[in-house]
């Protein structure tokens, strides 16, 4: 199986750009049950551009779907993750200047900064995802650290680059024998996903922007649905 998570930190966007409370993103998550959606997720942001303090609260405590609480490591963020207890965390790499999470985590060089906020969420019973380029010694680093999953980032890949897709699939194939979960997610659509989708060791997509666009023209459920339609259908052959 293969389970698709929507990331619905654009719903919030929207909401923010009128400064009300519509589209609200609990109300909005509690409707997509049923669509095809079998986790949620959210980035609380440093900078709260879209999900904010309140959001991620009411979603968590929702519970009607295992939440995916994208964030970066720090002590502020870390603190929030073990007050809320999501079933999992996301550590993403974080610039305030940056549009989208641009790149994966530099856990082979940087690693020991990131053991304190692993130990601390494990230690909160929450599973733990690293956010990484499709890169053998991240994947090797992100394992030695404890981390329970990791996140390969598919941007490069849905930009177009070339070899990406071979890079994605020797990554996925390693996280096997390392002991990792393998998720992917940045920049997937109905064009790009099915190779993705495709690659066995893929437990899970994180899918945001292209599935809140594609909402404006078909409805965010319908969208969804031909989402999880294609993952089935790229894993069956
Ligand atoms: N996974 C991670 C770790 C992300 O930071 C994002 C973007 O918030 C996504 C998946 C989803 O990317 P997109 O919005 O391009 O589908």
């Amino acid at each position: 199986m293969i389970r698709l998570g929507v990331n619905i930190d654009h719903v919030a966007t929207l909401r923010n750009a009128r400064g009300g409370n519509h589209p609200d993103p609990l109300t909005v998550a509690k409707a997509l049950v049923g669509s095809g959606m079998d986790g949620v997720t959210i980035h609380l942001r440093e900078d709260r551009r879209h999900i904010r303090d309140a959001d991620a609260e009411a979603i968590c405590a929702w519970a009607g779907r295992p939440v995916n609480f994208e964030m970066a490591a720090t002590d502020e963020m870390v603190g929030i993750a073990a007050r809320l207890r999501p079933h999992g965390c996301c550590i993403v790499p974080e610039r305030r200047a940056e549009i989208t999470t641009e790149g994966g985590l530099d856990v082979a060089n940087h690693g020991q900064g990131l053991r304190p906020a692993i130990t601390r969420l494990r230690e909160a019973g929450i599973r733990v995802s690293l956010f990484v380029d499709p890169d053998p010694a991240q994947l090797r680093a992100a394992a030695a650290l404890g981390a329970d999953v990791v996140e390969l980032h598919t941007g490069a890949y849905a930009n177009g680059r070339l070899g990406e897709l071979e890079r994605l699939r020797e990554a996925a194939a390693l996280t096997e024998g390392l002991g990792l979960e393998c998720h992917a997610g940045h920049g997937l659509t109905f064009a790009n996903v099915t190779p993705i989708a495709a690659l066995p060791q893929v437990r899970e997509l994180n899918i945001g922007h292209f599935l809140i666009g594609e909402a404006i023209l078909t409805g965010l459920p319908a969208a969804i649905a031909q989402m999880k339609r294609l993952m089935i259908e790229a894993r069956d052959g």
